[in-house]
């Protein structure tokens, strides 16, 4: 936990310097929800070796998105793939089983999204996306049988993430779209994931998402805007994938990354002066695993190679005590309602903080039945899912199309 018990909560309140903002007092608020929640532990720490992740609820929850959403849903009717994604690899952080009928159902419905030029859109006859296209084959791979395999059309997926790629090595996010540092992220997994990966198809990116390194360390979603952890995530990965980490300021990136976790809640925000928020248990979370392979590549002696640069139990503490919901789900942070956005991301975050590297000791808060299954620093799928694709896309021939314009 971030919060030692003999410290007293006015010296762990968030330092205003005397100035009050709007700000300030939103950061106050949530240290008090946070503290009001880590009060019982704090008084009794023996309760915090029993507390649980609430498997079956979160399970329960998950299941109906599948069969049945909310009206709130509505606005995201141009992000179905993702609400697939979403839930399916929370399922598998979580060990549940997917019927066979409904993992079917559900790469029929993927099937449809899918545009006959390629890639796939937010819903049937919409045009198509590459934030959507990442989520549809992660999905895809994450249900990992033959028909969901079989279900891309590698061909055509290959042109359109061609037909994104900009001579300056940026990709706009659809047809008109806007350029941002997620469009090399996306492309790139879903390239490497389908095996429809050429050195070509990214010329230039690795130098364009380095441009994209803030003074902060961090990264923006383009050249010359706020760093924010999302964008780093996707920056630091992409970077990675094309094995071009050296290109940008590691001690800033790593100084920058480490700052984002919470003293108190002991979950991150997403950028310098901003609140906590449980998807950065992923998207910054994440990215700490990235740093630690390279600073092991380049073989830093200060390293710890059996821990991640980050204080895990005390993240643990902020997804099992502030986001999770009692009737399922997890959440933003206190106050918040639940959603498969922070469901997904809460857990893969879990399971970073609980999955530490290598094959040693895990570090799981709690009952020891919280461990959840690992997930992939970069991909965000299970571990085993993706070796499966990988494995599998690598034995499948593939035509190679033309553009026709
Ligand atoms: C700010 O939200 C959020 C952003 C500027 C973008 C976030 C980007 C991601 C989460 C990455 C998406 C990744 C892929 C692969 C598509 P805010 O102002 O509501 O939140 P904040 O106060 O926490 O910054
Ligand atoms: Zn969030």
């Amino acid at each position: 936990m971030a919060l030692a018990v003999d410290e007293t909560i006015e010296e762990l309140h968030f330092c205003t310097d005397g100035v009050v903002t709007r700000s300030s007092i939103e950061q106050k608020l949530v240290e008090k929800a946070v503290l009001d929640l880590y009060d019982p532990v704090v008084r009794d720490p023996y309760s915090r070796l029993s507390v649980r992740l609430l498997r079956l609820r979160h399970v329960a929850f998950l299941m109906r998105g599948l069969h049945l959403l909310p009206q709130g849903y509505e606005s995201l009717d141009a992000s179905q793939p993702w609400i697939c994604y979403w839930i399916i690899h929370s399922l598998r952080l979580l060990d549940a089983p997917i019927p066979s009928k409904l993992s079917s159902q559900i790469v029929e419905f993927l099937k449809r999204c899918q545009c006959p030029t390629g890639g796939f859109a937010g819903g049937p006859y919409q045009m198509p996306h590459l934030a959507t296209t990442y989520a549809a084959t992660l999905a895809l791979c994450s249900l990992g049988t033959e028909e969901a395999y079989q279900a891309i059309d590698r061909s055509a997926l290959q042109l359109f993430l061609k037909s994104r790629h900009m001579p300056d090595g940026s990709f706009t996010m659809h047809q008109d779209g806007e350029v941002d540092i997620r469009g090399v992220y996306c492309a790139l997994t879903a390239a490497m994931l389908t095996n429809v990966y050429t050195p070509e198809m990214f010329a230039g990116s690795a130098e364009w998402v380095a441009r994209c390194q803030t003074y902060e360390g961090g990264f923006s979603g383009e050249p010359g805007l706020e760093a924010h952890g999302g964008y780093c995530f996707c920056g630091y990965a992409a970077l990675i994938l094309l094995g071009k980490e050296h290109l940008i300021d590691t001690d800033n990136l790593l100084k920058w990354a480490v700052h984002r976790q919470m003293r108190l809640e002991g979950g991150f925000q997403g950028r310098t002066n901003k609140l906590v928020d449980g998807c950065y248990s992923f998207w910054v979370g994440g990215l700490l695993p990235l740093l630690h392979y390279t600073l092991m590549k380049t073989g830093d002696k200060s390293l710890d190679e059996s821990a991640w640069l980050f204080d895990q139990e005390a993240l643990q503490d902020y997804v099992l005590f502030c986001c999770q919901l009692e009737k399922g789900g997890l959440i933003d942070k206190p106050g918040k309602s639940r959603d498969f956005y922070h469901t997904c991301y809460c857990l893969s975050g879990l399971s970073i903080a609980q999955n530490n590297p290598g094959d040693g000791v895990d570090t799981v808060v709690g009952h020891a039945d919280n461990l959840l299954k690992r997930t992939h620093p970069v991909f965000n799928i299970c571990e085993d899912k993706v070796d499966e694709a990988r494995n599998y896309f690598k034995r499948q021939p593939m035509v190679l199309l033309e553009p026709t314009v």
